[in-house]
């Protein structure tokens, strides 16, 4: 699916939580390949600095958009925009955040905040692209999950089962879709470089070995090779994550769950002394 080279018939790739981390390096490698930009997030300053850098480097053009994806009106407006512009080929749905505690000890207008930008806005999005995609029979979906959607964890209540109804969505959509020209892919990342820690106030020298730690530009380009190549539905960047998948996979329970808990415990631990 390469893009053309005229300006004004240049495809559209959408990019939701692209002014830091891997939305961030996405937005780069799409313009790489040549796509214009709608770069998504709550802080315009640093979508407008990236529109600005992306155009000039790669001749694309670039439109900030910014908003809270959170947000009712936030989620709809950008879903009202995408539905009537025949230009998107490619949306990513990557913005999201994670949180550390018990659920009964979280506020629940964080929770309900997570559910609203890792469930409703992606559900949105994706709906409002799906019939000029199909119509087209052309189109890219990325809903960016993680390896957390196959596990359950303590301290991360939420986040799990947010992270498993994306890669859920996304399998079960790339079954509706085929033979239509539509391709979508649930990316699931382990931990890797971006804001996401820091955000979360996580250190991230302690708990985590060195070698569990994914470079963002590589989980991209994984992805983005898989989406315009031949790869699967479901992208699990790096050979050790995807060994723990399988292995998480196909292990029985009265195994998985002590194991399960005992990193559970840890993380609670560790997270408890910082
Ligand atoms: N890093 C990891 O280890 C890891 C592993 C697996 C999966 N993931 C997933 O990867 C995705 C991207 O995270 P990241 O690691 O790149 O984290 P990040 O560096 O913290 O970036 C998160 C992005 O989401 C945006 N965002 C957060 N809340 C938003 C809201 N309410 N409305 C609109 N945009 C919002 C942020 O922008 P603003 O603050 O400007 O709104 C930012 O651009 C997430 O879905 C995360 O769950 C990350």
């Amino acid at each position: 699916m390469p893009p053309t080279n005229s300006e004004f018939s240049r495809p559209l790739a959408v990019v939701t939580g692209a002014s830091a981390g891997l939305g961030k390096v996405f937005a780069r490698q799409l313009a790489e390949r040549g796509f214009d930009l709608l770069l998504v997030a709550r802080d315009k300053d640093r979508l407008l600095a990236l529109g600005d850098e992306l155009s000039l480097q790669y001749a694309i053009s670039a439109e900030a958009w910014p908003a809270d994806l959170s947000r009712d009106e936030g989620m709809r407006t950008l879903a009202e925009k995408l539905a009537k512009d025949p230009r998107v080929m490619v949306l990513v749905n990557n913005a999201g955040f994670g949180t550390k505690g018990k659920l009964a000890t979280r506020p629940v207008s964080e929770q309900a905040t997570m559910l609203e930008l890792h469930v409703m806005a992606p559900f949105l999005l994706t709906r409002a692209v799906l019939p000029g995609m199909i119509e087209r029979r052309e189109g890219r979906i990325i809903t960016v999950s993680s390896v957390a959607s196959f596990t359950a964890s303590a301290g991360g209540v939420n986040y799990c089962a947010t992270k498993a109804y994306q890669r859920v969505m996304m399998e079960s959509l790339a079954l509706e879709l085929a033979g239509t020209g539509v391709k979508v892919q649930a990316l699931c990342p382990g931990f890797t470089h971006t804001e996401f820690h820091e955000r979360m106030q996580i250190d991230k020298t302690k708990g985590i070995p060195s070698w569990a730690w994914l470079e963002a530009e590589r989980v991209v380009r994984d992805s983005l090779d898989a989406a315009f190549g031949d790869g699967p539905v479901v992208v699990i960047p790096g050979k050790r994550y995807k060994l723990m998948v399988a292995v998480l996979k196909h292990l029985p329970g009265f195994i998985k769950r002590p194991m399960q808990n005992r990193y559970a415990r840890a993380r609670l631990e560790q997270k408890r002394s910082e």
